[in-house]
């Protein structure tokens, strides 16, 4: 296959390539930031996207104790390893190869995440995925998605298709929200190519979407039907112009594609709380001091 097998005149393109950030969170977790501040309004709904990946424990092994959050939802996937998760609301949970775990911080989760392995690999993603305003100060809610509970299809050309969230070819994800309560209405897809081939999926013009390639390369068929690659551990913002995306992977290539509904409101961060004024930061503040996210 040399060239696209569909029509590719309504293709969203990559508009900018990002290269992550070396950091580290929590007790010294090294990690890559692939979605930074600067790029929150432009990927709204979306704030933070951290891609970990170590088979060194001196990297993970600290893991993230105790820490607050509020006014925002964290997804976390697991790709390899073993990480245990406990909260201030009484959740606990093993997340581990494959699986997802789904936290509404609401109006205040105090938890931890911790490896349950003192070597191996330890992969995977935290995607921080804002709530609007009406829903910042809802109950905490917590779900662990095992790995067999996540839909999956595979294509005629080989294309498995693991649908975390949204919806794809038929195939409704995990997590499936109303849209007047969650109108985000994030789609979240991981996409292994097999073998050499091809994936189209329908997008909103108006969603928010971004690739990001974990193995292998990843290209982005555009208008003109050339591929535009986007190489292992690249994240590809795709343009606010057409209604679908069309890839074309080799053999072995994995990359997450998501894509949000923007909720067009103001974002004020503060470390791990994510409001909308920074009176609210201020609150935010003040009651994890004073002791009200152990309620
Ligand atoms: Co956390």
């Amino acid at each position: 296959m040399n060239h696209a097998p569909f029509n590719s005149q309504n293709n969203r393109e990559i508009e900018r390539v990002v290269i992550g950030r070396a950091t580290q969170d929590g007790a010294g977790v090294k990690l890559t930031r692939v979605l930074t501040q600067d790029l929150q309004q432009r990927l709204d709904p979306f704030l933070m996207l951290d891609n970990f990946a170590s088979d060194d424990p001196n990297d993970y092994g600290g893991g993230f104790p105790d820490h607050p959050h509020r006014g925002f939802e964290t997804v976390t996937y697991m790709i390899a390893g073993r990480m245990r998760h406990k909260d201030s609301a009484g959740h606990e949970g093993l997340l581990q190869n494959g699986g997802v775990q789904w936290m509404t911080a609401g109006k205040g989760v105090i938890h931890s995440e911790m490896p349950e392995q003192e070597a191996g690999v330890m992969e995977g993603f935290q995607l921080w995925l804002n709530l609007p305003a009406n829903q910042k100060m809802c109950v905490p809610w917590y779900r662990d998605i095992q790995s067999y509970e996540i839909p999956e299809f595979t294509t005629s050309q080989g294309v498995l298709v693991r649908v975390i969230s949204g919806e794809s070819q038929g195939t409704t994800g995990a997590m499936s929200r109303s849209a007047a309560l969650y109108p985000t209405q994030p789609l979240y897809l991981d996409i292994h190519f097999n073998q050499d081939g091809f994936f189209e999926q329908p997008l909103n013009p108006k969603h928010n979407a971004f690739l990001y390639t974990y193995r292998g390369e990843t290209e982005v068929i555009g208008r003109d039907r050339e591929g535009q690659p986007l190489a292992r551990h690249r994240m590809g913002i795709l343009q606010n112009r057409g209604d679908c995306v069309q890839l074309r992977g080799q053999s072995g290539t994995h990359v997450l594609l998501i894509a949000g509904q923007p909720l067009y409101e103001p974002i004020a961060q503060h470390g791990p709380f994510v409001m909308n004024t920074r009176q609210e930061l201020m609150q935010a503040v003040e009651d994890y001091q004073s002791g009200l996210f152990n309620l």
